[in-house]
């Protein structure tokens, strides 16, 4: 058995060597750079492009919105956004020119000598002033008016989280270039098949003339699953007008200023309780700022209303959301989608609701919390894998939270002690794959082919982008045929290689394309017992099995579709129904202490434990927990995008400050397994779920260490300050 041992990571070795190659690594002869002019004003008329005529032109190749052969959008859900601007600018950093060169810097020099002369328009920033909504949600369950009636208390709150930039090592980097009439994309990047459908409508090309190929990518965190489609525009546009391969890298300057980043937002709770602190009324309004463009807006919004009202059960609720525009660059997929917007408001809330009640907020999450049974707000019932209340206690036991509150208490007492200290809890579920009927949309295939020298090769378009897929995949089919994990490969995303296994995001790809492999992986063992007799046993056994089942072909392939499980039901008209086929569960407790001179924070130590059904390979699977918490700590502590006038002006990581590893606190992980009988090998979803909840519980822990609630992030030393005054 492999599932549940510690392989060692398959794209370890490369990357820690340096021989893995990241885009800008890979030799690509005759290669040009390709560069992007950007607009610098927030909302305008284009009313001139001009070129400086003492610049060599001659030696460029230049690209704007008339050069797009088919249609110029990046198509996504709603299709508005344009992939090179025409007429009318929404944001700052917009691409309207591309100009590409032989030389990096002279591509560079080409784009200062362009001007562009605007109308301006009148921009919005402020989300609560805008006056176009993307979309939005209405969430009800239950009586809202009886369940206020039945309330002891009423209690209100309002929270707002800052946007956060995703920070991949890898800064976004794509190739184009023409070969035997195939377009091919090459670059860092988490959905080629995301790409692959840009492209169509940019090129106006049927699919089998376009490849999306990945290379080795340095980090995604959702920030490279809508925007390299873009960015393969650019290049492809810009590929196929100078005959010749071009390639766009970004430097970490335009990558932050200019590409997608957490949807900020805002959200208002009012809740009512019986003085026991049973919910029984919730009424949850959330706003998202979406940027220029609607990009993903829709589908972030749905997971961050989906999850707005926490892991609790309560009989009356209503969410009401929506995603506006505003003229900054879109926001688009970041680790959580949503779900760390709306979890940092409900689960701080309990702070405010625990000072009214006076009853601890353990407690008042002990009486609320999903069980075995327990139905959601959009009334769905919880009918099996709820790690919820068993994640919850294990953190709290192994964290001595209890204890520590009330020994952090006598010792905040002490005024001669040169520090506050605090320690905060949070609590959450987190729906794995895409919500309601989204996976039946995608119909993801995947698959695995037997060569017929006795290669063994899982075939899906899910991206290694760090979370370790390679490995996991490997893990899966090699016990799904009860062979050696040595025995597999993963071949590479290449849409002309690979089937369509959907995108690399919402916690999806163990749970649902894992699902699928070792589907595949089980239709080839029982071919291998009809026409064999047996599962081969050693390499020479698979040999000779390969060379019976090919039967004279190269190799041979079993892909299997996504199936729907039964129960499960979704109204996508009235939101109400199964969200998620399941849900992951996460509990953390964060230790801090405050330097009362200076008000910075130390995190003392994290305890978590997460439900993630099964860990396929535990030593990965707690790499994402510790990593993901850490970058939730970041959103908590130390990151602040700001904006002036539409655009990030901290824009370079000197400046906009993340967790490197010394801020990484001692961290307890505990890896909860309640089987989804769905799940290969019962595993549900693992990689948004850390990031989740470790802001509310810093707030939390903050609020014990000086006695004030601050509802935004990040808690500074500037804001723990200024709240204390
Ligand atoms: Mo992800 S944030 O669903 O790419």
């Amino acid at each position: 058995m492999s599932v549940g041992k510690n392989e060692p990571r398959r794209d370890g070795p490369a990357k820690l060597t340096g021989r893995a190659l990241y885009l800008d690594d890979v030799p690509i002869p005759g290669c040009w750079h390709g560069v992007t002019v950007r607009s610098s004003v927030p909302h305008g008329k284009i009313k001139s492009i001009r070129y400086d005529p003492g610049f060599a032109w001659d030696e460029c190749v230049v690209v704007t919105a008339k050069d797009i052969p088919g249609k110029n959008v990046v198509a996504l859900i709603e299709s508005d956004q344009p992939l090179l601007a025409d007429g009318i600018v929404r944001h700052r950093e917009e691409a309207i020119v591309l100009i590409a060169h032989a030389d990096r810097a002279t591509a560079y020099e080409a784009a200062k000598r362009v001007t562009i002369e605007y109308e301006p328009l009148p921009p919005v920033f402020d989300m609560e002033k805008s006056d176009k909504t993307f979309k939005s949600f209405l969430i009800e369950r239950g009586d809202l008016d009886a369940g206020f009636s039945a309330a002891d208390v009423v209690v209100e709150g309002e929270y707002r989280t800052p946007s956060q930039e995703q920070a991949y090592i890898e800064n976004n980097a794509i190739a184009a270039y023409e070969e035997n009439g195939i377009l091919i994309i090459t670059g860092s990047l988490q959905c080629p098949y995301y790409v692959l459908k840009a492209m169509k409508q940019i090129f106006n090309r049927d699919e089998s003339k376009i490849r999306v190929i990945q290379t080795v990518t340095g980090g995604g965190f959702g920030g490279k699953e809508e925007y390299p489609s873009m960015i393969a525009g650019h290049a492809a546009l810009l590929a196929l007008k100078a005959g010749r391969p071009v390639k766009i890298v970004y430097d970490r300057h335009e990558d932050m200023a200019a590409t997608t980043k957490r949807h900020p937002a805002i959200v208002r709770h009012r809740t009512g309780l019986t003085k026991d602190g049973t919910l029984v009324a919730q009424d949850i309004e959330v706003v998202m700022d979406g940027g220029a463009y609607a990009t993903l807006s829709a589908v972030v919004l749905s997971r961050g209303t989906l999850h707005a009202a926490g892991a609790y059960e309560c009989q009356n609720v209503r969410v009401r959301s929506k995603v506006v525009m505003t003229h900054t660059p879109p926001n688009g997929a970041f680790r959580g989608f949503g779900a760390p917007q709306t979890l940092f408001a409900v689960e701080l809330h309990w702070e405010k609701i625990a000072d009214q009640l006076k009853i601890d907020s353990l407690t008042l999450r002990r009486r609320n919390i999903f069980k075995l049974g327990s139905t959601t707000a959009t009334g769905q019932r919880l009918l099996e894998s709820v790690g919820a209340e068993e994640c919850l206690q294990r953190t709290v036991k192994k964290s001595q939270y209890v204890s520590k509150r009330k020994a952090y208490d006598r010792w905040n007492k002490n005024p001669r002690n040169p520090t506050w200290k605090g320690i905060g809890l949070s609590v959450c579920h987190h729906g794995a794959g895409f919500t309601g009927s989204g996976e039946v949309y995608l119909a993801s295939r995947a698959g695995i082919a037997l060569t017929r020298s006795g290669e063994l090769i899982v075939l899906a378009a899910s991206t290694e982008i760090g979370q370790g897929t390679n490995t996991m995949f490997a893990q899966v089919a090699a016990d799904a045929l009860g062979a050696p994990v040595s025995w597999f490969s993963v071949e590479t995303p290449d849409t002309h290689k690979v089937p369509d296994s959907g995108p690399t995001v919402a916690s999806r790809t163990c749970m649902v394309v894992g699902g699928l492999v070792s589907r595949a992986t089980q239709e080839l063992k029982r071919a291998f017992e009809a026409e064999y007799g047996r599962v081969p046993q050693t390499p020479a056994d698979l040999k000779k099995a390969a060379a019976a089942l090919c039967a004279g072909a190269p190799a041979r392939r079993f892909e299997v579709s996504y199936e729907k499980p039964p129960e499960v039901a979704w109204d996508d008209a009235t939101y109400r129904g199964d969200a998620y086929g399941v849900y992951s569960y996460a509990a953390i407790v964060v230790d801090l202490e405050i330097d009362k001179l200076t008000y910075e924070v130390r995190v003392r130590k994290v305890t978590t434990a997460q439900d993630i059904g099964k860990a396929i390979n535990p030593l990965l699977a707690k790499g994402q927990i510790i990593g993901g918490s850490t970058q939730g700590l970041g959103w908590a502590l130390l990151e602040e995008p700001i904006f002036k006038d539409g655009v990030m002006v901290n824009s370079q990581l000197t400046n906009y400050v993340i967790p490197t590893s010394l801020d990484t606190p001692p961290f307890d992980v505990i890896l909860v397994e309640k089987p989804y009988s769905r799940g290969p090998f019962g595993a549900k979803g693992v990689g948004e779920l850390p990031m989740d909840i470790p802001g509310p519980a810093v707030a939390a822990a903050i609020k014990h260490a000086t006695g004030r609630l601050i509802a935004t992030l990040p808690q500074t030393p500037e804001r723990i300050a200024s709240s204390l005054t």
